[in-house]
């Protein structure tokens, strides 16, 4: 038998490396980058799934798998344009074993790509676009969050079961926007009602007040909005100042009053929102989850905190699996895939797509907190349409 020489070995180590994304390191700290906004209007979303992410890993000591985690930050500014030369930031610069991005839909699908592009892991612990877990789909993206046609058709489901025949919509005019407006109308036309018109405007833009006249001068039966961090502050806020609170009712995936109600103060007061996780979910989970957090950040946990910490349990599921060799990726994607994460949120899988099938619930916002008032959709899976593994 021929013995490798140094030079057949190294042939060898290359093709391993190329064929895991040129990432893979047996041994030393696993490279996790963080790319999140850290700035504009969604930044106390990324704050808060970073937060999640680590506390996650906090509990396990500190390491997963045994191995020490290393960080890596990119502020994506919530901005499409720049995500590309963002995410490359992480791939080819800081050479991470896996990405953890992002809040936003656009931003999220130009990572998406590099990913493929790459073959670089990535978990989306937020950015709900359909197509990231659609037609660009892969073994090596997977989705701690939601589709955007989960929650927008949560929210169809309730608005139709209250009796609501004629509703507007109102949201930024983006994926996440046009695709959560496009699940609500699904289940509410499904249920017997009619959405009348759309109404949006760029994002991040907070300019309401010609939109909210024309809802005023329509008087729907309902109001559906997608907004979140500070842009959906701004519009209950205006909303409730337009004097519409008590005379059209406004609905909205649960993003509407999620990490906001503070600064939202008495206006966002019993909205009635649906989303898969409300902050009085009385579990051990939930509340084990909910005290760690609040010890380590001094801050109510959210659905973005639960997002990043299911992040990183899905990481965890596939490095337990490989005992931390990151280079046997096949098994590794395969167990973060076929997972059942333990999630402050309950028990969720993942779909052949890699999106979470979870329960969708209905939340009234009262006081800091949106409380649990039932379940909207029982074990809900985006639909996951194109996506051909
Ligand atoms: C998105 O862009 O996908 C998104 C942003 C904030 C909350 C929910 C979804």
């Amino acid at each position: 038998m021929r013995t490798p020489t140094l030079f057949t070995t190294a042939i060898g180590t290359l093709a391993l490396a190329a064929s895991v994304g040129a990432h893979a390191q047996a041994s030393g700290p696993i490279k996790v980058g963080l790319m999140l906004p850290a700035t504009g209007t969604f930044a106390a979303l990324g704050v808060a799934i970073e937060n999640g992410f680590k506390l996650y890993v906090q509990e396990q000591g500190g390491k997963l798998a045994g191995r020490d985690i290393q960080y890596f930050k990119v502020d994506d500014e919530s901005d499409p344009s720049k995500g590309t030369d963002n995410v490359n930031k992480l791939i080819k610069r800081d050479n991470v074993d896996v990405i953890v991005g992002t809040v936003h839909s656009g931003v999220a699908l130009a990572m998406a790509k590099a990913a493929k592009d790459s073959n670089t892991l990535l978990i989306v612990p937020n950015a709900g676009a359909g197509d990231i877990t659609g037609p660009m789909c892969g073994p090596n993206i997977v989705r701690s969050s939601f589709s955007n046609w989960q929650p927008g058709y949560a929210t169809g489901v309730i608005a139709a079961q209250k009796g609501h025949k004629r509703a507007m919509t109102i949201t930024w005019n983006y994926a996440a926007g046009n695709e959560t407006v496009k699940g609500f109308t699904e289940a509410f036309e499904k249920g017997g009602g009619k959405v009348m018109k759309d109404l949006n405007l760029p994002f991040p833009g907070v300019e309401f007040q010609a939109l909210l006249t024309e809802i005023a001068a329509q008087k729907p039966d309902v109001v559906f909005a997608f907004f979140a961090g500070g842009g959906a502050v701004k519009f209950v806020k205006d909303y409730a100042a337009a004097g519409l609170m008590k005379t059209v009712p406004l609905m909205g995936s649960g993003f509407l009053t999620d990490g906001t109600l503070e600064a939202q103060g008495e206006a966002a007061q019993g909205l009635i929102t649906a989303l898969h996780y409300a902050d009085n979910l009385d579990t051990p989970r939930n509340n084990a989850f909910r005290k760690n957090y609040a010890i380590a950040y001094k801050a109510n946990a959210d659905v973005y905190a639960v997002q990043g910490y299911d992040a990183a349990q899905i990481f965890a599921a596939g490095l337990n699996a490989v005992k931390g060799d990151l280079a046997k990726r096949d098994a590794l994607t395969a167990a973060m895939r076929k997972v059942t994460v333990d999630s402050p949120r309950g028990k969720f899988t993942l779909s052949a797509a890699g999106n979470p099938v979870q329960d969708m619930y209905i939340r009234e916002a009262k006081g800091k907190d949106n409380e649990f008032r039932g379940v909207a959709v029982k074990a809900l899976a985006d639909p996951g349409r194109g996506c051909k593994l």
